[in-house]
């Protein structure tokens, strides 16, 4: 006897899933991102055939971990050092930001050693080819495809034997399989298991786009980040040249990774030394800059935080982040005003990245502190130095990963002090360079100004 279908609600958001319509998310806070779907509907399982389970080091199954390069080294590395055969991953990112372009001059690369196929449900033939002409990408065996029925590219597929697929983007894809619109939460996931089946079944690697907005979305790829091998992101702001190529979950390598690239007109370019591309000076920093250290994967990156505090004419004073996390400018601001004695409700904010990296680690507190502190003020803060450490709700700083190897690189590149946690202290060593091991809050002030 066939189960009833039921129905359950799944946020577009964080992918938290109730049986009743919320209007917030419980998980992520979002307001109004649940949508319905369908569960259930297939036959109760009959257990007839029993599968067998195998050995960890059975001798009959050829085994080879085999990764396809595309030789961009920074794509590679992020990926743990190429492409699994026979795996899933998804490439996510906000509109325009080089999603098609960068996946576009894999294809390029990769279509030299065997046929690739490029899937694309939302442009046309003759856009591709104008963006393969600009990159310079040109291969008889790179062969496009104009298609948003997941059926048929299964077949497609089939057919051709690429050694890679890729699908841009997995919104604008629809299966008979499922119900619900295309872009719907049913129709996104159902697509995204036909393409895990195609790369499972067949060894060749795909890679799915998927579209983010600022928000999150409606479908957004989040809600198919547990189905897939690795998540990707590109991050950036539109307008400037520098993208981030990050891993968000990896089953083949560590996360964390991140390699840096420009938006050329050629394409998505790696940058060699990236450490001082997130910084406008080195030297002396403008009223309301700091300069932070984060490391990405294992590369320390030396990055900007610009603070301008104002004035405010409003009875709740504005906050505006750029890059950095909202909730964490509102727990710096507040730890400001506590233990600082900062009037901070008398002060619009805006705290600014340069470049419009996305700082996710904690590390870079302290530097956004000393960026508010130094505007409030009116004064730079100490020059040639470099300000990291992770802020407690007491005022503490608090020790962050790769100190040492952020005061090591950042001597290398010619900055002379170094404000850090005093954690540190007899643990860090450098000769050569000023380093201020500090506890808390009042004792950075006191070094940096
Ligand atoms: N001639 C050019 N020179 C330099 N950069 C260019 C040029 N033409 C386009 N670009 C860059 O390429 C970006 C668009 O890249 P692409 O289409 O790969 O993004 P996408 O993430 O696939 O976007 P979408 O979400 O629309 O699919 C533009 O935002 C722009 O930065
Ligand atoms: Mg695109």
């Amino acid at each position: 006897m066939g189960k009833k279908k039921s129905k359950e609600y799944v946020c577009t958001v964080c992918g938290y899933r109730s049986p009743i319509k919320l209007g917030k998310c419980p998980e992520c806070g979002s307001w109004n991102s649940f949508v319905e779907v369908e569960v259930g509907g297939s036959k109760e399982a009959k257990v007839t055939d029993l599968p067998e389970p195998v050995s960890i080091d059975s001798k009959s199954i050829k085994f080879s971990e085999e990764r396809i390069k595309t030789g961009i080294e920074e794509f590679d590395r992020v990926l743990g050092g190429g492409i699994v055969k026979g795996s899933i991953i998804l490439i996510g990112g906000e509109p325009g930001i080089g999603k098609s372009t960068l996946l576009l001059q894999i294809a390029g690369i990769l279509s030299k050693r065997g046929k690739v196929l490029y899937v694309s449900g939302e442009e046309s033939y003759l856009q591709i080819r104008m963006r393969a002409n600009r990159l310079g990408v040109r291969s008889p065996d790179l062969r496009v495809l104009i298609e948003q029925n997941m059926d048929k590219i299964r077949e497609v597929v089939l057919k051709e034997k690429p050694i890679l697929v890729i699908i841009d983007s997995v919104q604008t894809m629809q299966t008979a399989e499922a119900s619900g619109t295309q872009g719907s939460i049913t129709q996104v996931r159902e697509c995204t298991r036909i393409a895990t089946e195609i790369a499972k079944s067949n060894g060749i690697p795909v890679i799915l786009v998927g579209h983010v907005t600022k928000k999150g979305g409606i479908a957004g790829p989040k809600t198919i980040e547990h189905m897939v091998d690795g998540v990707f992101y590109i991050e950036g702001e539109r307008m400037d040249v520098m993208r981030l190529f990050r891993s968000v979950k990896n089953r083949f390598g560590t996360t964390n990774e991140a390699g840096i690239f420009e938006m050329q007109e050629k394409g998505l370019v790696q940058v060699e030394d990236p450490s001082l591309i997130f910084i406008s000076d080195r030297g002396n920093l403008p009223i309301g800059s700091a300069i932070s250290s984060v490391l990405e994967g294992t590369l320390p990156l030396f990055v900007e935080v610009q603070a301008l505090a104002t004035p405010t004419y409003f009875p709740i004073p504005r906050r505006v982040a750029n890059g950095i996390d909202y909730n964490r400018i509102l727990l710096i601001s507040a730890i400001l005003e506590k233990h600082m004695h900062f009037k901070m409700g008398g002060y619009d904010l805006y705290i600014n990245t340069v470049g419009g990296i996305k700082l996710t680690s904690r590390s870079v507190d302290l530097g956004v502190a000393a960026a508010i502190m130094s505007s409030i003020f009116e004064k730079p803060i100490l020059p040639k130095s470099v300000v990291f450490g992770e802020l407690g709700l007491g005022g503490e700083v608090r020790p962050t990963v790769g100190a040492e190897r952020k005061v090591r690189q950042g001597k290398r590149l010619g900055f002379e002090n170094f404000v850090l946690p005093s954690f540190f202290k007899n643990r860090i060593k450098e000769d050569g360079v000023n380093i201020y091991f500090v506890s808390d809050l009042a004792q950075a002030k006191e070094v940096l100004f």
